[in-house]
């Protein structure tokens, strides 16, 4: 198993949200991390509803409150656990996930990967 280190745990404040360019399964992706507490979740940053980055201003992908994740077109709020829609016009849709875990104190991303 690969593991690419992405940032380390401590840079993220608690809540937190980061973005990233990778490579995953061959092909370039942004994707976003966030930090809750002691977990990080990450998702491809392409809102379900129009396809659009999720991210108002670089690395910024919470809602006001930071208790979601938030799309900057249509302002769909996603849950940070699962990456699904709660609220706005794709209710029920979900955030593409990214396998991410915490390996010596590295948010890193796992699978077969690589950043850029
Ligand atoms: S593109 Fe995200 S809510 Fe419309």
């Amino acid at each position: 198993m690969t593991e690419t280190r992405l940032c380390r745990f401590e840079e993220l404040k608690d809540p937190d949200s980061r973005g990233f360019e990778v490579e995953l399964d061959g092909v370039t992706e942004s994707i976003l991390v966030v930090r809750r507490g002691g977990a990080v979740y990450g998702y491809v940053n392409r809102c379900p509803h129009a396809g659009s980055p999720l991210d108002w201003m670089p690395d910024q992908f919470l809602s006001l409150d930071q208790r979601h994740i938030q799309c900057a077109t249509h302002a769909a709020l996603f849950s940070i656990e699962a990456g699904e829609c709660v609220a706005g016009p794709c209710v029920g849709d979900r955030l593409t996930p990214v396998s991410l875990g915490v390996v010596d104190g590295w948010v890193c991303l796992v699978g077969n990967t690589g950043t850029r």
